[in-house]
């Protein structure tokens, strides 16, 4: 506590606005905490998982203590689905549509056991009243919205001629497991196209780094990733020279979630605060930029993690490549554009405060090492603008990456036609 003290306030021990001058910064010279290790965290699969299943079983990895702790927590109710994907134990646009889905499939499952449905048009009504409740979960991911539609028209057709529940369970519960499979698949063939455009863009063959933003990877989708895909392709052909990945302020999905993804597969990569993204690509040869996508309207204007936007308008400036990645679930033709997008706002806290783990600094006690802490970095009574996504307009996005391929605008046009390219 005493050394504490040389070094500044610590919260709780001052207030922060009172924070000691002619602190010795020079002094603080950095030594890796004993606790974290550099190799690899042990895990059973090559690729993390984010979502277990079995039938009648799932288990989301938490990935609010990421990357200090793996703890994955079971899901045996719609709400237990809702309030992991509300409280962002599970993120990232796929992966809330297929813990959604899935949630639904082990609690439908275990109500039929118990006899819960006299008939196939209760099951029905039950599969339309939660799919309602757990769109309620997060606004602005469209592939929610697209699962629960897709799978409401499927039991509802099924129920016209279904002759008892289980007909209607087993539908259900088949066309949720199909989705988990599927955006395995669909994320490969994104992470091939794309990685086949941008080394095909690059002018420096040799030399091929690539900026990305948030977490796209395996923990945002049922495995692989989309922007994170890219680049896992990238790496696994020989094609990728480094690969650097911001912060991503305020809940720090990049320095938590991808940050630990690329250090789990060896991928060499280097970590940004998102207010170096100018300084990096006025610095480094940086072939493009990649980013996921939480909705792509029709036009191709694209809302993703806040702070994209910014990236995309410092990427045209350096005359840099602009990738999105995104499964056509992501598509959302019922929107002409970004303007009808709906903006998640969330809680203050995110902003003015940090969670994290204890780590000594050099010459102070290591008092509770590894414990995790939820620490206020900002001036208290501060008021706090929190938008957890912005977004990027067409004009700024050079391609977007779906599991079917490139899109790319037409010549002298400034916008997508995404309509056309999915065929519809
Ligand atoms: O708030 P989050 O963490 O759910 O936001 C995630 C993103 O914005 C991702 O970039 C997007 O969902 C694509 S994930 C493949």
């Amino acid at each position: 506590m005493r050394v504490r003290r040389e070094m500044g306030c610590m919260v709780g021990e001052c207030g922060l606005g009172t924070m000691r001058k002619n602190v010795p910064l020079l002094e603080l010279k950095y030594r890796p905490p004993t606790h974290l290790n550099t190799s690899p965290p042990t895990m059973s699969a090559r690729t993390l998982e984010a979502i277990r299943y079995t039938p009648d079983h799932l288990q989301v990895l938490n990935q609010l203590v990421l990357p200090h702790e793996t703890l994955f927590e079971r899901v045996e109710t719609i709400q237990d689905g809702h309030a992991t994907i509300k409280t962002m134990k599970v993120r990232g646009a796929p992966a809330i549509a297929i813990v959604a889905a899935l949630a639904l499939a082990v609690d439908l499952s275990a109500r039929h056991k118990k006899g819960e449905f006299p008939n196939a048009a209760a099951a029905v009504a039950f599969v339309s009243e939660s799919l309602q409740y757990l769109k309620t979960s997060r606004p602005t991911a469209v592939n929610l919205f697209d699962a629960a539609n897709k799978l409401l028209a499927l039991v509802q057709e099924r129920g016209k001629t279904a002759t008892g529940a289980q007909e209607v369970v087993d539908a259900y519960v088949a066309a949720a497991e199909k989705m988990l499979v599927d955006d395995v698949q669909d994320n490969k063939n994104i992470g091939r196209f794309g990685a086949e455009y941008i080394f095909g863009q690059a002018k420096n063959k040799d030399n091929v780094r690539v900026l990305t933003h948030c977490n796209t990877g395996s923990l945002a989708t049922a495995g692989w990733g989309t922007a994170l895909g890219i680049i896992r392709d990238l790496h696994a052909t020989g094609h990728l020279s480094h690969a650097y990945c911001t912060e991503t302020r305020p809940y720090n999905q990049g320095s938590r979630l991808t940050a630990y993804e690329l250090v789990y597969e060896g991928i060499p990569a280097t970590l940004v605060t998102d207010s170096m993204a100018s300084a990096l690509l006025r610095s480094q040869p940086v072939a493009a930029v990649i980013v996921g996508a939480d909705r792509v309207a029709r036009n191709g204007d694209t809302a993703n993690k806040i702070g994209t936007y910014q990236l995309a308008i410092v990427a045209r400036h350096h005359g840099v490549a602009f990738v999105v990645a995104a499964p056509s679930t992501s598509v959302d033709l019922s929107i002409a554009s970004g303007a009808e997008i709906p903006i998640e706002e969330r809680a203050e806290n995110e902003v003015v405060t940090v969670r994290g783990i204890v780590v000594p600094l050099p010459g102070e006690e290591a008092v509770r090492e590894g414990e995790a802490r939820t620490v206020q970095v900002a001036a208290k009574g501060i008021s706090v603008w929190n938008p957890g996504f912005d977004v990027t307009p067409a004009s700024l996005i050079s391609a977007i990456v779906t599991e079917r391929g490139v899109v790319l605008k037409k010549e002298g046009e400034d916008v997508f036609d995404m309509a056309a390219f999915l065929g519809k």
